[in-house]
This record gives structure tokens, sequence and C-alpha cells, in this order.
């Protein structure tokens, strides 16, 4: 693995091994291979974080390398220079990006240009090491993601459930999408999937998440589309996770949430607080999943 830009440039064996290495980091933090010794790691956030960056911050650290964060907001890229001027500037000084930006050509480009192994960490379509670390706590709370049902509810074109369909279409498990029709996926999105026999989209919340093993939901504004957000709230509210609506689900079902979460939103604080324990594992592990990513990145030959 050259780089980590999307979940579809995985294969399904992949995103399987990268979910298991993150499981064996993660039993012992203090053994953590030393294989970032001596690198610098640049972060270049043109978005807002708190997990993503933590995370990254500490993993790198963790794996004996040097994290730098850059804000967009801070460096000449905010001010119009080219990406790949960035990139082949950054090329010849660190050893490793980590990018959270707009456009997922950015982050390709920045990847061609640089040379340097490169992490997507969120564009507008997709967020690949949410799900990695995601499908770890399924697996930590039921055994196993292999087989299961994950229903996305709430913005079914958005980034996260981008890459939800991605991992489904790469192997292992259904995903359903419940959304109203204005937020389904793209047809132009769905034209570029290679199969679509393990997803299924829905317009009806009931249906959506009865007998879905993992029930996840994302904010209905996603970062850049804040402009949308009187008409995207007005049309999600249906789409909450509530106490009624998971009287529809089944008895031991997750409640997922890649935060951060906007309670009376897309979630009742109840529902929230009770699934708090998931909720939270999926945060830390994001910590465990991409130090798998960092770590196969330097197995690269
Ligand atoms: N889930 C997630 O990526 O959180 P941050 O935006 O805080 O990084
Ligand atoms: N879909 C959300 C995810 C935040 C982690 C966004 O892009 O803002």
């Amino acid at each position: 693995m050259d780089h980590l830009l999307s979940i579809e440039a995985l294969t399904g064996p992949q995103i399987e091994s990268l979910v298991n290495l993150g499981a064996t980091l993660k039993k012992d933090r203090t053994a953590s291979p030393q294989v970032l010794a001596g690198q610098q790691w640049a972060l270049i956030f043109t978005k807002s974080s708190t997990r993503t960056r933590v995370s990254f911050e500490v993993g790198i650290r963790e794996l004996g390398g040097t994290p730098m964060f850059l804000s967009g907001a801070d460096i000449q890229l905010g001010r119009g220079e080219p990406i790949k001027d960035t990139a082949r500037v950054l090329g010849r000084m660190i050893h490793g990006a980590v990018i959270r930006t707009f456009a997922q050509q950015d982050v390709v480009d920045f990847a061609h240009y640089s040379g340097l192994p490169t992490v997507n960490a969120l564009t507008d379509d997709e967020h690949p090491c949410q799900i990695l670390a995601d499908l770890l706590t399924i697996q930590e709370r039921l055994g196993t993601w292999k087989n299961k049902r994950v229903v996305f509810m709430g913005d079914g074109d958005c980034n996260v459930a981008r890459s939800w369909i991605w991992a489904a279409v790469r192997g292992g498990f259904h995903i359903v999408i419940g959304a109203p029709k204005a937020f389904q996926p793209a047809a132009s999105f769905l034209a570029t999937l290679p199969d679509q026999s393990n997803l299924t989209i829905t317009d009806d919340p009931i249906a959506a998440v009865t007998n879905a093993d993992a029930i996840y939901t994302d904010v209905w504004v996603s970062m850049g589309k804040e402009e949308e957000a009187t008409e995207r709230i007005e049309i999600l509210r249906p789409w909450q996770i509530n106490d009624t609506l998971m009287t529809h689900a089944k008895p031991g079902a997750l409640v997922m949430h890649c935060l951060p979460a906007y309670r009376g939103k897309e979630i009742t604080n109840e529902v929230m607080e009770a699934h708090a324990q998931t909720i939270f594992d999926q945060a830390e592990n994001r910590l465990h999943a991409q130090k798998a990513i960092l770590v196969s990145l330097s197995q690269n030959p």
C-alpha cells in the first residue's frame, strides 16, 4: 500500500488486515513498533477536526515519528498556492502527509506530486480512516463485521456514507442507506460501483433499522455544506435516531456515530448517552486503526 486515499482503492483483504492490525496494536500501546523513527509527518488540515487531528498526532508519536500540524489557513495553500507546489516542497523535506480537505483530487494530486505516503483524513468524497476504526469497533462488539447488516441513516450521499458503501462493495457485509430521496447516493456515484449486491437504499426509516446489526448516523450538515443547513435539517428531521425509532431495532443493535454529534438533530441525547460506550470506542479506535495504516504504509517496499 503506497497511500491510503480512499476505501475505494482498498481490496477486501487489505481492509480486513488493516482492521486486524489495529486490534493487535490496541492490545499494547507501549509496544508500538518504531516504524516512523526519525520521520517528520505533516498534518495539513483545511477543515476543522478534533478526533482525526489528535489521533494522528498521538499515533505518529507512538510510532516514533514527529507530527507537524499545518492549518490550511496558516500556510500559503490558504492564499492560493497550488496543492502540487505545496506537495513538491514538502516532498523534499518530510516523510509523509495526512490531509483533510474538500476535493478528493487535491489528496490524489498531493500524493502524486510529493511522492510521499499520503493519508486521506477526510475529503468531500470519503472518510476512509473513520470506516476502518468503525469496523474495528463492530468487530470488538459483535465478534466480527463479516455478514453483518449496517444501516447508515441520514445524509446518504456524504463522505462517511460513501466510504461505508465502498467498504461493503469490497466485501464481507451489507450496507443499508436509509435516507430521503434528496439525500440518497447520487446516480453518478452509484454508476462507479462495480457491484451493488451488498447495498440497499430505502426511504423508509423503520424499514431501514429493522434487522440492522448496527445503526449509524453522521451530522446532517457536513463541513462545507453550511449554507444548506436550514433545508437539510428540515428534510432530514424524520431520520433522527430516537427512542421511538429504536423500538423498531432488534435488541442489541449497536448505535454508532462518527462524531461530532448534534444532539436533538441526527440523534437524541437519550440514544446518544445510552450508546456512549460504543460511540466513544469508535473515537478511540481512530488511534489504533490509523496506527495500523501508518505501519502498513511503512512496510511498503
Ligand atoms: N469523526 C471525525 O473525523 O472527527 P473530527 O472531525 O473531530 O476529526
Ligand atoms: N460528514 C461529516 C463527517 C465529520 C467527521 C463532515 O464531512 O463534516
